[in-house]
């Protein structure tokens, strides 16, 4: 780095995403400057982004998801979901593993609320599980199901933690894939008949719920890939009808869930747009990347957001083209009162003369990573994501409703366990989420995945990615040290 550097251009460059993503080399900046620097120079100078401070009231919290963590999936009338018999099937995960104890949190909640009111989290992003309630998907309600979730909501509260609440992460009754699972358009309508019952229960003590969890990786990992349940392989006929349900359920439930709750509850979902990042920041890529947050997400966040498929997802898709009518899109677009965004890694755009104004950039090989092999490292995607997703569709409130990394961690000779790799990653995409609210986005959220090293879908429990360490056979918490790092992040409302 240039030592004779100015102090303007040392400005801009704080200010700009390149060094906000890099605060190892901004540090460095920052000591070429001092030493440039006249002794009477206003240090203001350095406030803003360098200071990497959130709003105040900014929503510091953690996520998980029922299969992952609950456990207990023969306990209290609980029904068998996709997630049962797919791990239960020999070689669908990593060792066989499956989601039937994991992290005990159906019993051992009250311990990991004590956990998250040591890190003073404001609120708990979970999951309920659809068989628990329905243990068949439809029919007749399971109050010990019920209870559950209220006993859950009931400590949260008392815990001062704000509930979060997701009607969908993936686990759909088995008896309803056995009648066709989300191809099968009258599972949508048994999801918003789940969704409104269950939120209409829980509405007096919940304010915020989400429809679903991550429309494009149950849709391709569940149904293209095979990788994930229930393990199948589509056509892209029949991929393209079962999306379409999928965005339609998301639709109806959102209806049903206003219908059964007093208003003030909000209403949104917890998507994962590819997050499309220009491979350099200007003009033509920005808008090449804009083009193509639209285009990519046009099965999804689009359509939800739009009302609409665009035209080049329909004519790419030709005769494959989902078959829907007016009434469906209008449902599908129903208002929501927030969006969450999900977001791990970065997708590169640059700005191409086709037909769509930009190409995708493969990554190179070399291309880092974190433990997760599809976990590539672009902390832009936290400033990107939301920033494009607001630019094109105003949306007024925006949550980031999932992030964080794997980690191979290790337990050290003195008891801890020290993931830099994870604080480094954390506090990376971090600040450029703080870059992307001091630009004016309206992010009021952000939830760390995950509090606990949890049942990681087919990767079983290889892929660790919570911020407290889980003893599975002895069911012993250990916080990380990006526990620590979080707790002082939310402490001091910025990135540390
Ligand atoms: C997301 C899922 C979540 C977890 C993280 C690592 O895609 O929503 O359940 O598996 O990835």
């Amino acid at each position: 780095m240039n030592a004779n550097i100015s102090r303007r251009t040392l400005a801009k460059l704080l200010s700009a995403s390149a060094t906000a993503s890099l605060p190892a080399l901004a540090r460095s900046q920052q000591r070429a400057v001092d030493s440039s620097m006249p002794h009477n120079a206003a240090p203001e100078d350095f406030t803003g982004s360098a200071a990497r401070t959130f709003p105040q009231g900014f929503v510091w919290g953690s996520a998980t998801a029922a299969y992952q963590v609950e456990g207990a999936v023969r306990e209290d009338g609980r029904g068998l979901s996709i997630w049962d018999t797919f791990s239960h099937t020999p070689g669908k995960t990593f060792e066989g593993a499956t989601g039937d104890v994991s992290d005990d949190f159906y019993h051992l909640y009250p311990k990991d609320i004590a956990l998250m009111q040591e890190l003073d989290l404001k609120a708990f992003r979970f999951s309920v599980s659809w068989t628990r309630i329905f243990p068949t998907g439809t029919g007749q309600p399971n109050q010990k199901g019920i209870d559950f979730y209220n006993r859950l909501v009931d400590a949260l509260l008392a815990a001062g933690i704000q509930p979060f609440c997701t009607l969908y992460h993936w686990d759909l009754p088995q008896p309803l894939q056995d009648r066709g699972g989300w191809e099968n358009r009258d599972t949508a309508k048994a999801f918003a008949d789940y969704a409104g019952f269950t939120a209409g229960k829980l509405a007096d003590r919940v304010h915020q719920f989400m429809t679903v969890n991550e429309m494009l990786t149950y849709v391709e990992q569940g149904n293209l890939t095979g990788k994930h349940a229930p393990g199948f392989h589509l056509d892209p006929k029949r991929l393209a009808q079962l999306a379409h349900y999928v965005v339609l359920g998301h639709g109806m439930a959102v209806q049903a869930i206003r219908a059964s709750t007093p208003p003030g509850t909000r209403v949104g979902l917890a998507d994962n747009p590819i997050p499309t990042c220009p491979v350099i920041e200007i003009p033509e890529h920005i808008e090449a990347a804009r083009k193509a947050m639209r285009e990519e997400n046009a099965r999804f966040l689009t359509v939800v957001e739009e009302g609409r498929y665009t035209d080049l997802y329909l004519k790419k898709l030709g005769a494959d083209a989902p078959k829907f009518t007016p009434e469906d899109l209008e449902i599908i677009s129903s208002p929501l009162d927030f969006v969450g965004i999900n977001i791990y890694q970065p997708t590169y755009v640059r700005a191409d003369q086709n037909e769509a104004g930009y190409s995708i950039v493969p990554m190179p090989d070399s291309y880092p990573h974190m433990l997760s092999p599809w976990l590539s490292i672009g902390p832009e995607a936290l400033y990107w994501g939301p920033k494009l997703a607001h630019d094109l569709w105003n949306i007024k409130d925006i949550y980031i409703t999932e992030n964080g990394t794997s980690s191979s961690d290790q337990i050290a000779p003195d008891g801890h366990i020290y993931d830099v790799d994870r604080v480094m990653f954390l506090r990376n995409y971090l600040s450029q989420l703080q870059r992307a609210i001091a630009d004016g986005c309206p992010i009021r959220g952000y939830f760390l995945w995950s509090l606990l090293d949890n049942f990681e879908w087919s990767e079983g429990y290889r892929g660790r990615f919570g911020i407290t360490y889980v003893d599975l056979k002895a069911e012993k918490r250990t916080p990380k040290l990006s526990a620590h790092f979080y707790k002082h992040v939310i402490a001091a409302n910025r990135v540390v």
